[in-house]
């Protein structure tokens, strides 16, 4: 079955009299459980995609399926609680909140969708434990390293048990010690039944999906089993 459903999705970026079209006609289905790369020059739509799929964005036209449900005619409100409970992002630049804890971090999903404080930190020892950040829990975010970022925020996109986890070239920013540990964390996600879309500018990180989906000028130029 699919999790992700994309029909005739057009974006149209407006910035005053300029119209850019980052997306031109995107129809796609994802599986659940599966694992895919979408890859593609910069400028291709790649994070414009990622986006109007995890309902940080909103379409111009066309429809965003998740689970079956429509979420391109969400309110701001009923697209917040679908964020908190089907989504995890992952992003290059990590966006923690550098004067907030490690704990406090990884915790901001769980705050969201109202869980108690003991639940909380048992959930984020668990899930701190699994990505080896346990040991920096009372740590600011802001002073920890690259490599340490995205465990932190890795940890925040999977601490809810979201069923998609969307990763927006989340070792871009890494040495290639830590962008291997990044994929470890990913391919471990998809065995255990996550559902992941995975945004690369590297051909063996892509590879390590069942899928490729290469994207140019907006639109899917080839869609390929790995
Ligand atoms: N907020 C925005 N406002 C205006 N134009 C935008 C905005 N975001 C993206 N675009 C434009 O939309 C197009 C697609 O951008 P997008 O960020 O999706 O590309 P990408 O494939 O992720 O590129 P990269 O590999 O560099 O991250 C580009 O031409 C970009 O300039
Ligand atoms: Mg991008």
């Amino acid at each position: 079955m699919e999790i992700i459903r994309l029909e005739a999705v057009k974006k149209v970026y407006q910035t005053g009299d300029i119209a850019c079209e980052a997306l031109r006609g995107v129809s796609l289905e994802i599986e659940m459980g599966s694992f895919v790369s979408i890859v593609g020059r910069s400028g291709s739509g790649k994070s414009t995609l990622m986006h109007v799929s995890a309902g940080l964005d909103s379409v111009t036209e066309g429809r965003v399926f998740i689970d079956g449900e429509d979420i391109s005619r969400y309110s701001e409100k009923a697209l917040c609680n679908h964020r908190n409970k089907k989504t995890g992002f992952i992003f290059q630049s990590f966006f923690l909140e550098p004067a907030y804890s490690v704990f406090d971090n990884i915790s901001m999903p769980l705050v969201i969708a109202g869980m108690s404080p003991k639940l909380r930190r048992n959930r984020v020892a668990e899930v701190s434990e699994a990505v080896g950040i346990a040991h920096k829990l009372s740590v600011p975010s802001g002073r920890l390293s690259g490599g340490e970022k995205q465990r932190v925020a890795i940890a925040r996109a999977i601490v809810h048990q979201p069923p998609i986890v969307f990763a927006d070239e989340p070792c871009g920013n890494l040495d290639s010690e830590n962008s291997g540990m990044v994929m470890d964390l990913l391919e471990q996600l998809h065995r255990m039944g996550t559902t992941v879309v995975l945004v690369t500018h590297n051909a063996e990180d892509a590879k390590r999906a069942n899928r490729m989906i290469k994207l140019r000028d907006g639109r899917v130029e080839s869609d390929e089993v790995c």
